[in-house]
């Protein structure tokens, strides 16, 4: 699967956001070396602080089936607004342990998109090698 197909399966994924409070609508797809693929949206809540982005949400979709970071070729990150939207601290943190420091991350809106990684987006990371 090429870029291209990857961002618009996250454009799909990004059709089951829930977000009656933000209206801000994220999707993302992970794509394994073997071919499968997991989606992700941003889910809210009444109680906002408990928003699930949708990163978060691909990823932890793909752990909760038995992927593993070596198990991953790439993520894409897409959203309807009218810049590219980068992954918050909080997702980078979760991304850092759970997609590695190389893997690529496609990032795009409807307009634009750009490749970077884990690296790139949090350098100096507090990792497990840490503790
Ligand atoms: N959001 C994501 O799902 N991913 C991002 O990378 C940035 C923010 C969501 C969280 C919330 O539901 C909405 O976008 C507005 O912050």
């Amino acid at each position: 699967m090429n870029k291209n197909e990857l961002v618009n399966l996250a454009f799909k994924a990004m059709e089951n956001a829930y977000v009656p409070y933000s209206h801000y609508r994220v999707g993302a797809c992970v794509l394994c070396k073997d071919g499968r693929t997991f989606y992700g949206a941003n889910i809210e809540n009444a109680s906002y602080g408990l928003a699930n982005c949708a990163e978060r949400s691909a990823i932890f979709s793909a752990y909760s089936n038995g992927v593993r970071k070596e198990d991953i070729e790439a993520l894409a990150i897409v959203s309807e607004g009218k810049t590219i939207a980068a992954p918050c601290g909080a997702c980078r943190q979760v991304l850092c342990e759970l997609i590695g420091f190389d893997t690529p991350i496609y990032l795009a809106n409807r307009g634009a998109e750009t490749t970077t990684s884990i690296r790139e987006l949090l350098p100096m990371a507090f990792t497990n090698e840490d503790l």
